[in-house]
């Protein structure tokens, strides 16, 4: 629905129930998949046909998943539900609260906080049929082979709805349909307010049902009428964790599937697990057990995976992100990340700019073209444009109390295994040798040297090891020197590279 058309008047969407079978400290709409918290997908599929007020009904946890809710959506009206229970009694105080700033008039959906699926799609589609139809109630209703504990869809001799009854207050007769309904309607405003006044908490549950507005509206002459879809997925709610997985499942194959269409090669699906919140672009490839979390972006011809996991992590055109735990990064255009890499937040990696294996980084600007290839850690530090970072190289960037800054310039090569002893700069194009420790600031073009000479201990093998295989060798590759004397002599001199 574009966004100047107008929407129905009003939806509600119930999350007022406490979900026990979860099992779970956490309230059940707040459970995620793909993503999003459930009742954040059911905000969006309302929010997606454009209602002019949206109502958002709670009770179990209110505290928690108000302050979820009006994060979600500040604009929606949080209501409270009180003690009376059931489906009916949210509905009514959802639409007295919307009534209380403005009477509503026209059409009003209700919805489920624990319904997934759901797209603005359908709803639209519902909304649609229910208002060209005339209807003073359309339900959205399925035809499961197994329809136990879902409410039955009652028709007569014609087909035409007359009510819904609870499994639980259902005859052996009336069990043996088959046609559910969704918990999801649209109703005449006036029709639903009259008509919850009527509504009894008169049975097995104790409980004001929703579902007694059918056969009320019915008996006033409206017309009920059931909308039937063909996509189970989209009614069916997750209530314990056997059914979420198997929801977050279903979520992923039509995301997954969905990028596919748009021209991303996914080469195995199965592994693949891309939240709904992810954007990618054309000709991307995503490589087996790939999971891409967040606000992830991945930019056109990028390859990501296999083994990859990324969360809120920008991936530049053409880079590629190989067997690598990464979040709250950015990877640059042309750059390579991986294989066994680990980005964490604020690392931000220049295009053509390289982070190898086995290197942990986190809170540091990598220029254009610079090269970290193997095995170390970078954090709280700058780094210019075409340098070279040698195999093995550490910020160290914590006292023990604080976390100290490292800036290393431009072009600048650094031989293996040196330690920047934070807060330390280094200026462009200089140099250090293998195993310096940088305590103090190193200028443009130096080489920096703080290593004591080596010194060889002639014979200390011998003389210690006796009797080892060490001892044997070394003796044998003595006997076969003939001057071990210049040969102790230009060993003795410091080595530096
Ligand atoms: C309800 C329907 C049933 C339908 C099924 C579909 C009624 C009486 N029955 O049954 O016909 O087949 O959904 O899933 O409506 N809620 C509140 N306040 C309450 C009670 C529930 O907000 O007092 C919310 C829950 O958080 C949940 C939804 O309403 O999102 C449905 O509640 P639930 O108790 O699961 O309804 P069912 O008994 O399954
Ligand atoms: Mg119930």
């Amino acid at each position: 629905m574009s966004p100047e058309s107008t929407g129905p008047a009003a939806v509600i969407v119930l999350a007022a129930g406490a979900g026990t079978r979860m099992k779970s400290r956490t309230p059940k709409i707040l459970h995620a998949i793909g993503g999003r918290t459930m009742v954040g997908h059911a905000i969006l599929a309302a929010r997606g046909i454009n209602p002019q007020r949206l109502a958002l009904v709670v009770r179990h946890e209110r505290d928690r998943v108000a302050a979820h809710l009006q994060s979600l959506d500040p604009q929606a009206v949080i209501v409270d539900q009180d003690d009376i229970p059931g489906t009916g009694r949210a509905v009514e105080v959802a639409l007295a609260a919307l009534d209380a700033e403005s009477a509503v008039e026209g059409t009003v959906v209700v919805t489920y906080g624990d319904v997934p699926l759901l797209t603005s799609e359908l709803l639209e589609d519902f909304v649609t049929a229910h208002q060209t139809g005339s209807n003073a109630v359309t339900v959205l209703s399925a035809v499961l082979d197994d329809a136990t504990g879902y409410g039955r869809i009652l028709r007569d001799a014609d087909g035409t709805v007359t009510g819904i009854r609870e499994h639980k207050d259902a005859t052996e007769a009336e069990r043996a349909i088959r046609e559910v309904n969704s918990g999801i309607y649209a109703f005449d405003a006036a029709l639903l307010r009259e008509s919850l006044t009527k509504v009894t908490t008169n049975n097995v549950q104790g409980e004001k049902y929703l579902t007694d507005v059918l056969e009320l509206a019915a008996a006033a002459g409206g017309r009920v009428a059931a909308l039937v879809t063909e996509d189970r997925w989209q009614v069916e709610g997750a209530n314990d964790r056997v059914q979420l997985s198997a929801l977050g499942a279903e979520m992923n194959r039509r995301t997954v599937e969905s990028w596919m269409r748009s021209g991303v090669s996914v080469v195995d699906p199965a592994t693949t697990w891309i939240d709904s919140t992810v954007t990618l672009d054309e000709d991307v490839r995503i490589l087996p057990n790939t999971q891409l979390h967040g606000t992830t972006t991945v930019a056109r011809d990028a390859v990501v995976g296999p083994d990859t996991t990324l969360t809120d992590v920008q991936v530049g055109a053409g880079a590629t992100v190989t067997r690598t735990h990464g979040s709250g990064s950015t990877i640059g255009e042309g750059a390579a990340v991986g294989p066994f890499t680990y980005l964490r937040p604020g690392t931000v990696l220049g295009a053509t700019g390289k982070i190898g294996a086995f290197y942990e980084t986190k809170n540091v600007t990598i220029g254009r073209g610079s090269k970290l290839s193997h095995l170390g850690y970078a954090g709280d530090a700058e780094i210019g444009e075409d340098t070279n970072i040698g195999c093995g190289n550490i910020t160290a960037n914590y006292d023990g109390e604080k976390k100290h800054r490292t800036v290393i310039g431009s072009g600048v090569r650094t031989g293996s295994n040196t330690v920047f002893v934070a807060p330390v700069t280094m200026g462009d194009g200089a140099y250090s040798g293998a195993g310096a420790v940088i305590r103090n600031d190193v200028p443009a073009g130096a080489l920096a040297l703080s290593l004591a000479k080596q010194r060889n201990v002639e014979g200390w093998v011998a003389t210690n090891r006796p009797d080892t295989l060490s001892a044997d060798l070394a003796a044998n590759a003595t006997a076969a020197t003939p001057s071990s004397s210049t040969h102790q002599a230009s060993t003795e001199e410091g080595t530096q590279s």
